[in-house]
């Protein structure tokens, strides 16, 4: 049976505060839309439409740049989660199959319980997703009778008896397409918000005869965020979820409530991670490798047994080979770091490659940009780069070649040649005593005139 998921994500979250469309706002530094629509991938659907309206075009650039195929509807007004379902259906022409509908802001679905949703679709015609609330709070509520869902209940229309129930609308659906929109064409908006309510398909699918039912999910996964407290909680579950997955995967985590993660983050085991570690999106290290406290990755790959940090700044395009040695203050930017080299104090290397055995010495910086345009640094392997070296790219520094301590290098090296580039020391016999003098005598007639 092909699928297909609607992702209404229109709704402006006026209690986030912001300028960002809600479902922008990142969990694990990726976008509640994306989690959602990664959770629904296990689906395989054929298509996706996502329903947007505030933001639409921020949140379209955003969907598309996770699946390209997905369809972009534009709900103008947002009417109801009906009326938002209904937009999608010029997107699903054709389309034949179960839908299943999603929120943007509910990150953190399971994939086995959308697929528990799909098998009870087997002998249902509508299957809601439900669960028991600690604090039903404004949740619509299920009436059950037996398996039989018979209606949902908006909070705001309920009967103090209807607010005693405590098993809750999810949000989440799945029925057949040409059933779906079926059903909505008979969705109303006669009620306490004067909105189209998704939740009306329920009854009017009863009364024509076909089957309803509730499958059942921890409230957890449920959880929508409508605040910045919200996303501050869902962040925190998010983090204490991977932090669980990694730990079992045989990863140390010295001081695992410190480590960030990002949902994408890959690490591989026997690699010891220090406390307070940051890994912002698209970072993979391999196994046995060590990143030592206070350090800041996103967008690099760290290979087998190299050692990161203290306190090191890998960016995008950082790519370390085997046995690397990253240290303390050393920004490492779009640069291929080869096996075994080392640039372990307070340094820049950017747009730049470092081969083989190479040695970066204290305080060195690949000056990449002139003003408008950045340039790349080659350097050779079993380089010797003294400390304070400048290197203004482009340059190329061959192999073997060696740099003295403060050379501001601007030409190429050839290989195996020493570069010395600074101005000659002059050392003056006993000037040091006679300044010192003249500035003590400078302080003591300050100090008296004040
Ligand atoms: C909805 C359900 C309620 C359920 C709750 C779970 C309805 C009528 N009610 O209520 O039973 O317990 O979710 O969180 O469905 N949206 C649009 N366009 C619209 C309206 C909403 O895209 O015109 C989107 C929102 O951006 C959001 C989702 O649909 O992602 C849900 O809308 P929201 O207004 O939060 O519905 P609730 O009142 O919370
Ligand atoms: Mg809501």
């Amino acid at each position: 049976m092909s699928t297909a998921l609607v992702i209404l994500a229109a709704g402006k979250g006026t209690r986030m505060n912001s300028d960002i469309p809600k479902v922008l706002h990142p969990i694990a530094q990726v976008p509640m839309l994306v989690h959602a629509m990664r959770a629904g991938s296990v689906l395989a659907p054929e298509r996706t439409a996502i329903v947007t309206g505030h933001g639409a075009e921020a949140v379209a650039k955003v969907a598309q740049a996770e699946d390209e195929d997905a369809r972009i509807v534009v709900q103008d007004q947002q009417l109801g989660t009906a009326h938002a379902v209904a937009q999608a259906r010029a997107a699903l022409d054709g389309f034949t199959g179960d839908v299943v509908v999603l929120y943007g802001d509910t990150p953190f679905l399971q994939p086995d319980t959308l697929e528990r949703m799909i098998a009870a679709r087997a002998d249902n015609d509508l299957v809601i997703l439900g669960f028991e609330a600690a604090d039903p709070a404004r949740y619509g509520r299920l009436v059950m009778n037996g398996d039989a869902l018979e209606r949902i209940v908006e909070f705001k229309d309920a009967s103090d008896e209807e607010r005693a129930i405590t098993f809750c609308n999810s949000g989440l659906l799945a029925c057949d397409a040409g059933t779906l929109f079926d059903l909505i064409d008979a969705v109303g908006n006669d009620n306490a918000s004067g909105e189209y309510y998704l939740t009306d398909v329920v009854e009017i699918a009863r009364d024509r005869g076909l089957k309803v039912t509730a499958v059942s999910c921890d409230e957890a996964q449920t959880l929508g965020v409508n605040s910045r407290a919200d996303l501050a909680a869902a962040d925190a579950v998010f983090q204490a979820r991977a932090r669980a997955e990694l730990l079992d995967l045989g990863v140390t985590l010295m001081a695992p409530e410190t480590v960030y993660l990002a949902a994408d983050t890959v690490i591989g085991r026997d690699t010891v991670i220090e406390p307070n570690v940051v890994f912002g999106p698209g970072v993979t290290v391999e196994s046995g490798a060590a990143i030592r406290a206070f350090s800041h990755l996103e967008g690099c790959h760290v290979s087998r047994g190299a050692v990161v940090g203290p306190y090191a700044r890998l960016r995008p395009g950082a790519e370390l080979a085997e046995n690397t040695r990253i240290g303390n203050f050393v920004e490492i930017k779009n640069a291929e770091i080869a096996e075994g080299a080392k640039v372990n104090h307070l340094s820049y290397i950017g747009d730049a490659s470092v081969g083989a055995g190479t040695n970066i010495g204290a305080g060195t910086i690949t000056c990449n940009y002139d003003g408008v345009m950045k340039h790349r640094t080659v350097i050779g392997e079993n380089v010797f780069v003294g400390s304070n070296t400048m290197l203004v790219a482009p340059v190329t520094v061959g192999s073997g070649a060696m740099t003295a301590t403060g050379t501001i290098v601007t030409r190429d090296i050839e290989p195996d040649a020493l570069a010395v580039g600074r101005a000659k020391q002059e050392n003056k016999p006993g000037y040091a005593r006679k300044l010192f003098e003249m500035l003590k005598a400078k302080k003591a007639r300050r100090d008296k005139g004040a």
